[in-house]
């Protein structure tokens, strides 16, 4: 009886508990003050029309002058496409108003933020107010944190070496002026008695410090050799490459703070060997209407390094470099027709492998996605930390590192042989694809009799280590 009393309280407790939990996250339009800023921004404003509709209130309009639900947002936000094909009238009849103008898919948003979305359509200042506390009291924490770990001392290691090295080039130094005073004294014909005593005293000294100048001189050479190993090592690395391209294009403004899919731009990667540079009339889905930049944010680098006075200048750099798309593809945007003649951008190629290897970016962002997330996931890849963020980006930053918050693109990894094997000799195979399913079948029920069931099946185990899967 007591026992069941007892139950009773727990399970009330935990719906109360769920019920709290669900309305405040029903109403955190602050939440999606964030996710708007990051996701419809591109398209969508909460008054005035962009490229998309006007979208406060949108509920409520939708629901009086439409009769539609929650529900229908709900489908049409995630996959507008899917609901368009199934027949939806009013997804259709938008679709048409709107020129067919594609939306982007969001199958990553939840209901949960879809209903915080919306909870800030509806109340705009309230949600962006929302989020600034948020930020502000977010920001007082982790200045709280780092602070505490400064204190804590971290970074030792490379105090120590810098230490080493200023005492070293003091060393040299004192050397070269004692060195030097020796010959102006030898160059002198007669030593005056000062001076003879100086030489005296350095040969004296030198005599006194000889070890420590041979091991100064020692440590000297290994550096350098060290340095030329390396230099040697990577030739044919380009891990950092990051040459200037023709239009200023930021990663950074479309991929991070827009948040357009990777795969919106590099829609080839999904199906194909190569994941291609989008053309021109990509860029002018949007940049038919977007004709200057008027976003917040700017590269403060660009203010520090002196190139521009401060951040206006940047921001007119930016909106300058949309009127140089516009003149290199003959676009005139006063009439909003192509005037010149409408040519493709030369984008400078970053990754480029030989001739003779096979790389394949469906084999590892369709039938490896889940095989890659997962490495992720459990910091099998280096890096593995800072690039888990959620998201379905997150594939491609496993190979391409943080490209969102790159400005110009730079080649993040080695890509050589080496890197390859070690990921596939570290990575395990996701075996319920339906493609290992079938194919590994037999080799999956092998092992597992071998070694029972907690083996994991490696890519190498499948065959990626293969001279002839890389190489023609
Ligand atoms: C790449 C541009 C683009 C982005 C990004 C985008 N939308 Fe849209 N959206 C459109 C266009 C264009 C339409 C008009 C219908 C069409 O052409 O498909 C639309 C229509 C809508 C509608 C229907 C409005 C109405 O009046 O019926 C809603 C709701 C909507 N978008 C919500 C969102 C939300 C929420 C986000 C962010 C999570 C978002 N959109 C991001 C382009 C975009
Ligand atoms: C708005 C379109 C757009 C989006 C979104 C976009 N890219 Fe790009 N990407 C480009 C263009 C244009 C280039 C060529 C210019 C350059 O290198 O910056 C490029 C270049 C690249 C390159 C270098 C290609 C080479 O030459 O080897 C990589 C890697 C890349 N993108 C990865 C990504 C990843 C990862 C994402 C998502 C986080 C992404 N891109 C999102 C347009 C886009
Ligand atoms: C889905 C919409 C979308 C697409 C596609 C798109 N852009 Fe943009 N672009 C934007 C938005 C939004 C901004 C920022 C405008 C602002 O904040 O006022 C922007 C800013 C820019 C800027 C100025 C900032 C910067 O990155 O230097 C340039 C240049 C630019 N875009 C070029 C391109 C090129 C080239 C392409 C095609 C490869 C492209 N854009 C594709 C939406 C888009
Ligand atoms: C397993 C590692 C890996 C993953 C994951 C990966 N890439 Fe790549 N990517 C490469 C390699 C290797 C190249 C060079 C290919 C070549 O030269 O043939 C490349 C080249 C590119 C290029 C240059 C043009 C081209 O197709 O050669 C773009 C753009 C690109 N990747 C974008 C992406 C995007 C977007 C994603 C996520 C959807 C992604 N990559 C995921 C390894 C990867
Ligand atoms: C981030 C980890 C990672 C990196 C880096 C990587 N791969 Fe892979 N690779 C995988 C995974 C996971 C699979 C298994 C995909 C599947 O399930 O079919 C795979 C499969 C393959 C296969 C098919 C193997 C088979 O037996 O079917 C080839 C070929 C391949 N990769 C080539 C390359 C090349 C070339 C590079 C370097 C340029 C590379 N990979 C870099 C993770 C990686
Ligand atoms: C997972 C993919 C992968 C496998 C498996 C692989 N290779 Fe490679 N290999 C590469 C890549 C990528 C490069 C190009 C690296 C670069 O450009 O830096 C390469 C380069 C080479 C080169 C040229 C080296 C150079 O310095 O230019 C040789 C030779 C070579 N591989 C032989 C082999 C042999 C032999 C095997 C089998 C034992 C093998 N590879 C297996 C991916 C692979």
């Amino acid at each position: 009886m007591k026992a069941r009393f007892l139950t009773r309280i727990r399970l009330w407790s935990a719906a109360v508990l769920m019920a709290t939990f669900s309305l405040t996250q029903a109403q955190d339009a602050g939440k999606g003050y964030e996710l708007f800023d990051q996701n419809c921004t591109a398209c969508h404003q909460v008054d005035g029309k962009l490229i998309g509709p006007e979208l406060r209130n949108i509920e409520q309009r939708l629901k009086d002058e439409q009769g539609l639900g929650k529900e229908w947002l709900y489908a049409w936000i995630k996959d507008n496409k899917a609901l368009r094909e199934s027949g939806d009238a009013y997804a259709n009849k938008i679709y048409a108003e709107y020129n067919n103008t594609e939306m982007l898919a969001f199958p990553g948003l939840s209901d949960g933020d879809i209903d915080n979305l919306l909870a800030y359509t509806a109340d705009p200042d309230g949600g962006k107010a929302a989020y600034d506390a948020a930020k502000a009291e977010k920001e007082a924490a982790d200045k709280a944190a780092k602070d505490a770990a400064k204190s804590n001392g971290g970074g030792a290691s490379t105090g120590i070496v810098a230490v080493g090295f200023v005492v070293l080039a003091a060393l040299l130094l004192w050397i070269l002026v004692r060195v030097n005073a020796l010959v102006n004294a030898t160059a002198a014909n007669e030593l005056d008695p000062t001076v003879a005593k100086t030489a005296k005293s350095f040969s004296e000294t030198f005599e006194k410090y000889k070890k420590v100048a041979g091991l100064a001189v020692g440590v000297l050479a290994f550096v350098g050799l060290f340095n030329i190993y390396w230099g040697m090592m990577g030739v044919g690395v380009d891990k950092g490459y990051e040459p200037e391209q023709p239009i200023y294009f930021s990663h950074k403004v479309h991929a991070g703070i827009q948040g357009i899919d990777c795969q919106y731009c590099h829609s080839s990667a999904k199906y194909g060997k190569v994941s291609g540079i989008p053309s021109t009339n990509v860029c002018m889905n949007c940049h038919k209407s977007i004709k200057e930049y008027k976003g917040e944010y700017f590269e403060e680098e660009l203010v520090a390094s002196g190139k521009f006075a401060d951040g206006n200048e940047v921001k007119k750099f930016y909106t300058g470099e949309i009127q140089k798309m516009y003149k290199a593809i003959g676009w005139n945007p006063e009439t909003n027709k192509y005037e010149g003649t409408q040519k493709p951008i030369e984008w400078v190629r970053i990754h480029n492998m030989p001739d003779f290897v096979y790389f394949s970016h469906a084999q590892h962002v369709v039938a490896g996605e889940q095989a890659i997330l997962k490495a992720i996931k459990e910091g099998t890849i280096p890096n593995a930390a800072e690039l888990n963020i959620g998201g379905g980006d997150q594939v491609c930053f496993a190979c391409h590192g943080r490209v969102d918050e790159m400005n110009e693109v730079r080649m993040a990894n080695d890509f050589t042989m080496g890197w390859c094997v070690e990921c596939h000799r570290t990575t395990e195979v996701d075996m319920d694809n339906g493609y290992n399913k079938e194919y590994y079948a037999e080799l999956h029920e092998k092992l597992k009799k071998q070694y029972g069931d907690a083996t994991k099946v490696t890519v190498d185990a499948i065959g990626g280590l293969e001279c002839g899967k890389c190489h023609y």
